[in-house]
């Protein structure tokens, strides 16, 4: 192992502080690699994304598929009714996934020797963390503990009628109404639920479209979506204040505007968790919070490391994954490739779903390239209308060169995009993935639509 600290002979390789997406990751890879490692976690092992984010979640948005579709049945000569949702029930199925991937994960920590100690830990020195009134030392330690939700200046979550994502997945009532601030990956996904489960919802968001960050195409296709579906959005919209009623909460914004809603969901971003665990007074290199790390994940002090939310990269669990590999295998000394955050893909898994990997076009053209694009829409798609779905994907290219970005609107998009991220981190020319035959009928089609057209040999497009 690379270090240079003197380290008493108790001391571990690996010292992690936080067992969540990116502290698991490193565990389970650098004992593969032959590293001693302990992980110190405060809750449970899996972290933000297993217990309170992006499973739970997921399952959720299941249900209200399935809600959807019991609803729609009749559109495929099936005849059911929706009597009503039991939200024990969906609680239950949720927790039951919830549990069964934490048992498996225990499994994996447990058959790795990885030694998990349970408590607050706090950073006292560059090779030591506290927990309680033991001091574990590490030759190497590695910062993460991720992020929590965040709110507003003067905007106080009271856990009861204004909350965060983690009392919305605690719920047991679907609520008659719900405001949300925000329409990035959380605001959509619980608009979409809470929809789904018969709720009347309404998104307020500062930018001009939901999902901003996203090709303005996508955004706009999700807009369709959610206003026929009958969510309600004010887009480009600046949040006042909150104020508590009788029967919920009325929300007002800039310019005079009052939403009545009997939840207020405050979902505009996490931030690092980073305050008084001792990051600060070992002298831990940050701003706003995160903590400074270089392209390897160093921190500005030669033991300790840094990744996942609690470093300004994609707050994405599998960002989370690929850095914590990636840190056990350079102190493992396996010297591993840079990381490429324009290739990891996205997705958000609200009904339709949004999904992109690469550049979009507004950064292509930053960049200085010349682009050409092709959108091939769903509707002529054999599998998307089976399925019923609208949405369509977006491929954009460099002029005359490669596949630069992929964007997509639809059903279980999300489960398309790792084609679209091997083709854009290979850097496939059009031409090339339009020699691919893709099977037939899924919704795969359409990304080899998209390049056929682009290629200039449109099938079932116009070109
Ligand atoms: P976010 O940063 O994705 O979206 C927050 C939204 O709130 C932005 O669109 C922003 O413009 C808006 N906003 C901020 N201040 C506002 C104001 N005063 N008034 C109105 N709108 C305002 O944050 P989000 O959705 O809370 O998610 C947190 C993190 O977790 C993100 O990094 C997200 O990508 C990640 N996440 C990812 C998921 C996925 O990959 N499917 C699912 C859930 C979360």
């Amino acid at each position: 192992m690379a270090s240079t600290s003197p380290a008493s002979p108790d001391a571990v390789d690996l010292l992690i502080l936080g067992a969540g997406s990116g502290g698991y990751a490193a565990a389970l890879r650098a004992a593969e690699l032959g590293v001693s490692v302990v992980m110190v976690e405060r809750d449970k092992v899996g972290g933000t994304c297993l217990h309170y984010g992006c499973i739970p979640t997921k399952a959720l948005l299941h249900a209200a598929e399935i809600a959807d579709q019991t609803r729609e049945s009749e559109n495929f000569g099936i005849k059911a009714t929706l009597d009503g949702i039991d939200m024990a029930g969906v609680n239950s199925y949720k927790d039951k996934v919830v549990s069964r991937l934490y048992k498996g994960l225990q499994g994996l920590v447990k058959s790795r020797q990885i030694e998990v100690v349970a408590g607050d830990g706090r950073l006292t020195s560059p090779t030591t963390v506290q927990v309680g009134d033991r001091t574990i030392e590490g030759r190497h330690v590695l910062l993460a503990t991720g992020s929590q939700p965040m709110s507003l200046p003067g905007l106080e979550i009271d856990h009861d009628r204004v909350i965060d994502s983690s009392d919305a997945l605690r719920l047991d009532r679907v609520p008659a109404s719900v405001a949300i601030l925000g329409a990035g990956a959380i605001g959509c996904e619980f608009a979409s639920v809470w929809r789904s489960f018969g709720a009347e919802v309404t998104i307020i968001e500062a930018l001009p479209h939901v999902v901003p960050l996203e090709e303005e195409s996508s955004s706009k296709l999700v807009e369709r979506a959610f206003r026929k579906r009958g969510i309600g959005m004010e887009l480009g919209a600046r949040f006042e204040s909150v104020k508590s009623t009788d029967s919920g909460v009325t929300v007002s914004l800039e310019g005079g505007k009052t939403i009545e809603a009997e939840l207020f969901l405050v979902a505009v971003g996490r931030g690092p968790v980073s305050a008084g665990i001792g990051y600060d007074e070992v002298g831990v290199a940050m701003e706003r919070g995160f903590v400074t790390v270089d392209a390897e994940m160093r921190t500005n002090i030669p033991t300790i490391s840094a990744l996942g939310d609690l470093i300004p990269t994609l707050q994405l669990a599998h960002v989370g994954f690929g850095e914590g590999i990636f840190v056990a295998e350079r102190l493992a000394g396996l010297n591993p490739p840079p990381l490429d955050y324009d290739g990891v893909p996205r997705v958000t898994y609200s009904e339709p779903e949004v999904a992109s990997v690469g550049i979009t076009s507004a950064q292509a053209r930053d960049r200085g390239y010349d682009i050409v694009d092709n959108t091939y829409d769903l509707a002529g798609n054999g599998k998307s209308q089976i399925l019923q779905t609208a949405g369509a994907v977006k491929v954009i290219a460099a002029k005359d060169g490669p596949v630069l970005g992929v964007h997509m609107v639809g059903s279980r998009v999300g489960e398309l995009i790792a084609e679209a991220q091997l083709i854009t981190n290979w850097e496939a020319l059009p031409a090339e993935v339009a020699q691919l035959i893709h099977p037939h009928p899924t919704m795969s089609e359409a990304v080899g639509e998209a390049h056929l057209a682009l290629a200039g040999k449109p099938l079932h497009s116009h070109s």
